[in-house]
């Protein structure tokens, strides 16, 4: 009734209902909208949460998304109370807000020569353009608010300099820009989040071209319909779009107040859907707890305040919002050991993400021991804090704010020794899950003492020595002791990570080759830096390689934490990985039957031992081609631990809400329900020794018309009695038949579809070296060989995106 009322009384001056046009002598204001043409946006005023601040904004068109979802907004810094008697029109050729006062609050500014037939329209997607007759003189896509929308760019241009960035609302009720971006960091070709523009705390990774995703973001990986990623660089403009492949998906990519970048798709069914988010762990966002304060996944709440800190706010602290941070309870005694309790002023021991280079610093000073720097900052009145290097003897000292972070450089912060607790109840469990073990520096050793039990200790007492007191009192047993090598020595041994000495890129950094004093050569995994990404996956893996000794399995020789840096050092292989030579025409032939056979064999005996022989049980999880490393004699050797889980002795099959895995190698019941046991790490050998067979990439085969997979394809051959044309034609003149027809014969019982119905590697073993009179059971169907089983997990074998089967993946956690 009331729209066709305003219908009626559509004005010359106003903008008629439903146009998606304002031209030169029409205004917008209160209710009037206007909605572009092919009904998916509308623009006008809204109000943000109940706070009567009115903001010109756009929408998506409410009969396609009821609940209104704000995907832009102009006057983002300055509301307007009265939005009847404010207004939106052209002006002097720039698309103008005027406030109640008639005051200009918010601008287009451009300046145009020609004014003629100056108009804004509102586009289908989103994009609100200001144009002279057809000339484009302004758009809102160059100034996104915290919503990326499809065909939007995201990026910098360097002919007019000007970059787009998407910055969070400062709260859910407030979209002035708040303290989180996502913008491009045109050196490095990925894009990063910065907390206050300046601390950055994620990355994508660099766009790698040929892979077509950002190194660093699994989600990429993921074979999808949805998304056609585009990033495009060259001397005028670096950006990244993207475009959806069905017209009618309504998708957002946004730079959530909560610091996480989010992929939200609207259901047919009503309700936004999360596709992705990142930083996955709330605590890997910088700055969210504030100064002084602490973050923790579990339990809640998220933040908390280090001992001697109380919240700044409370009222705050209560609602969540832990931006304030915390303060000092007590005033420090700065010196005065005639104060309260006649004691000087005490450290606690903080995680920081602090680097060198920020600006907090104070001093930076050369001292002998950590007992001189503790004494510098206690005779500065103004420090706050200090960090020590043993390796560089470097002592820092910082004053002002504090802000802590699981991952970073330990700082000890100073409190008031009245607020100091007694050391044992300041003893503190780090590690999100309380299975991961600290890893503690022993400084006159030069020994890296990883401790296995399940729980986290720190020591608080700013004295090393003590800490492996606490320890052992703590009762917690079986070191393991690793050496410990200085960020110095690895630069020297890799010529400063020079390119030249690159192997390749791992899942979680670059592999570099190094040659260390003595000449003895080694591999050095540097983990990404700064990318808050592979940390935990780090500890995993270094708990559990330098655990384990078999002639399968590559070597732990010792490791590196200095600075901001995480690396691995591991004993070189000459040969690279399996990968390089079985799918590689011309290095393939250097894989005869025999050193094939002797390869399926190291791998199954490494397997058996990680999952029955060593110490722990362990699941691989990540098996493939690429994780198979060769030896100077062609000897192979399982890498790759960082996916790894261990299990209790007891405990024979789990459940994560993390897959990870690669695509191909993975189990039907781990790739639909994230159930693994050893028969999903049986399931991936299966793959992997009919790859090493018959010479094919299991990746292949997606795309391929007459079966799904490798094991299909196989399997359908096997079945006709043609098992012979299985084997790699480059080495069919020469073979063990009956050997190789057995390796099939095992591979097709490995890959079958129900995991009770996969040999154990004992049996796999044992099969394998059976003589002909042995026999061998019947095999069923594999998994994932047609379309209805292949489809089951939500993914598709003709994704035009999906490119790279040999990489690994992560997919999101389910909420
Ligand atoms: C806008 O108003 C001006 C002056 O009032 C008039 O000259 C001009 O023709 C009008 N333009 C349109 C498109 O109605
Ligand atoms: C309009 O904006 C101007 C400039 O910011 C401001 O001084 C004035 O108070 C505003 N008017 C109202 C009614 O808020
Ligand atoms: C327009 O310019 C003014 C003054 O330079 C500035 O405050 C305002 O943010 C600009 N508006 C836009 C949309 O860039
Ligand atoms: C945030 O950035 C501003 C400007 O770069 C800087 O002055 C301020 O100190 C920063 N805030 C904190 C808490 O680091
Ligand atoms: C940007 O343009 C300048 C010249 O205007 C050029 O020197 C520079 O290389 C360009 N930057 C990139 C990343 O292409
Ligand atoms: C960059 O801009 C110049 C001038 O507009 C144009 O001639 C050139 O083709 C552009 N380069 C690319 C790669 O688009
Ligand atoms: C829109 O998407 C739904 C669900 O994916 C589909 O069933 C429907 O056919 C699509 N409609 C059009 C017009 O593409
Ligand atoms: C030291 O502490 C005592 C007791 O709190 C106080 O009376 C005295 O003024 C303090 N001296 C200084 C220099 O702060
Ligand atoms: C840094 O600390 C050293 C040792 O305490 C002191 O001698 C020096 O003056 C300090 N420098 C600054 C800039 O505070
Ligand atoms: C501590 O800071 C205050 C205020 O910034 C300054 O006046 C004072 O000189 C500083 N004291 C020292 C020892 O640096």
């Amino acid at each position: 009734m009331l729209s066709l009322f305003f219908l009626c009384l559509c004005l010359k001056s106003h903008i008629c209902f439903g146009a998606d046009t304002i031209t030169a002598n029409q205004s917008l204001s209160g209710d009037q909208t206007i909605v572009s043409a092919g009904g998916k946006f509308e623009l006008g005023f809204f109000e943000a949460g109940n706070t009567a601040n009115y903001y010109i904004g756009m929408w998506y068109y409410k009969k396609l998304v009821p609940d209104q979802t704000i995907v832009w907004v102009a006057n983002r810094v300055q509301p307007v109370s009265d939005r009847f008697s404010s207004e939106l029109r052209i002006s002097d050729g720039n698309l103008v807000l005027f406030n109640e006062s008639k005051t200009p609050i918010w601008a287009t500014n451009v300046s145009s020569s020609s004014a003629s037939f100056i108009h804004v329209v509102l586009l289908d997607n989103g994009n609100l353009a200001l144009r002279a007759g057809s000339l484009p003189l302004w758009q809102s896509f160059d100034q996104p608010a915290h919503t990326f929308l499809p065909e939007s760019k995201l990026g910098f241009n360097n002919v007019t300099k000007r970059t787009q960035l998407l910055t969070s609302w400062k709260n859910s009720e407030d979209p002035a820009p708040g303290p989180f971006s996502l913008e491009l960091d045109a050196t490095s070709n990925s894009f990063i989040i910065k907390w206050n523009r300046s601390q950055q705390y994620w990355t994508t990774g660099f766009w790698d071209q040929s892979r077509h995703r950002f190194s660093l973001l699994s989600e990429m990986l993921m074979p999808n319909h949805i998304f056609n990623f585009r990033y495009v660089t060259n001397e005028n403009e670096s950006y990244f779009t993207y475009s959806l492949y069905g017209a009618n998906i309504t998708s957002r990519l946004i730079m959530d107040v909560s610091g996480q970048v989010k992929q939200l798709s609207w259901l047919h069914t009503g309700g936004w859907k999360l596709l992705w988010i990142q930083p996955k762990n709330h605590c890997d966002v910088y700055g969210l707890c504030g100064a002084f304060s602490r973050c923790s996944e579990k339990p809640l709440p998220l933040c908390n305040c280090l001992n001697g800190y109380e919240p700044k706010s409370k009222v705050d602290w209560d609602l969540q919002d832990y931006s304030l941070g915390c303060s000092r309870k007590t005033r420090l005694q700065c010196g005065n050991v005639t104060g309260v309790d006649g004691m000087s002023d005490r450290f606690i021991e903080m995680s920081s993400r602090l680097s060198s280079e920020d600006i907090q610093i104070q001093n930076l000073t050369y001292v002998h021991s950590i007992e001189d720097c503790e004494s510098i900052c206690l005779n500065d009145c103004n420090c706050t804090a200090y960090g020590y290097s043993s390796s560089s003897s470097e002592c820092s000292t910082w004053k002002g704010d504090m802000w802590a972070d699981e991952n970073g450089r330990t700082l000890y912060i100073r409190t008031a020794a009245s607020d100091y607790k007694n050391p044992t109840s300041n003893v503190m469990l780090i590690g999100r899950k309380r299975t991961i073990v600290i890893a503690t520096v022993s400084a006159t050793a030069g020994l890296l003492t990883i401790v296995f039990g399940h729980f986290l200790w720190k020591n608080t007492l700013g004295k090393r020595s003590e800490t492996i007191k606490n320890l052992s009192a703590a009762g917690v047993e079986n070191d393991t002791e690793l050496p410990l090598y200085s960020l110095r020595s690895i630069l020297v041994a890799t010529n400063n990570f020079s390119e030249a000495n690159k192997l390749g890129e791992g899942g979680f950094g670059p592999v570099y080759k190094g040659i260390l004093p003595e000449n003895q050569e080694v591999a050095i995994k540097r983990l990404s830096k700064k990318s808050g990404q592979g940390q935990q996956e780090f500890m995993n893996e270094l708990k559990l390689i330098a655990k384990l000794q078999h002639t399968n399995l590559v070597r732990l020789l010792g490791c590196c934490i200095e600075a901001e840096e995480m690396i691995l050092v591991y004993e070189y292989m000459p040969n690279r990985s399996l990968d390089k030579f079985l799918f590689d025409p011309s290095e393939k032939t250097k894989l005869d039957w025999g050193r094939r056979f002797r390869i399926i064999e190291g791998i199954a005996q490494g397997l058996l031992y990680i999952h029955k022989y060593s110490r722990l049980r362990i699941i691989h999880r990540d098996l493939k081609a690429s994780n198979i490393l060769l030896d100077g004699t062609m000897n192979p050797k399982i890498s790759d631990f960082g996916m790894a889980k261990i299990f209790d002795i007891n405990q024979t099959e789990a459940n994560t809400n993390r897959v990870v895995g690669t695509y191909g190698y993975m189990s039907p019941e781990y790739a639909r329900y994230g159930h693994f046991s050893e028969k999903s790490d049986v399931f991936s050998f299966g793959v992997l020794l009919l790859e090493i067979v018959s010479g094919k990439k299991n990746a292949v085969f997606y795309r391929s018309e007459r079966s799904l997979t490798l094991a299909g394809w196989a399997w359908d051959l096997w079945n006709e009695g043609r098992g012979i044309e299985v084997i790699d034609a480059s080495i069919r003149e020469i073979f063990q038949a009956h050997e190789a027809l057995r390796c099939i014969h095992v591979g097709l019982l490995c890959v079958q579809e129900s995991a009770a119905d996969r040999p154990t590697m004992a049996s796999v073993i044992h099969m394998l070296q059976g003589n002909e009179a042995t026999s061998l059971p019947p095999t069923k169907e594999p998994a994932f060989s047609t379309q209805k089983n292949f489809s089951a997990i939500g993914s598709s074998q003709r994704s035009t995106n999906y490119s790279n089967n040999a990489l690994t993946i992560s997919l999101p956690e389910a909420r």
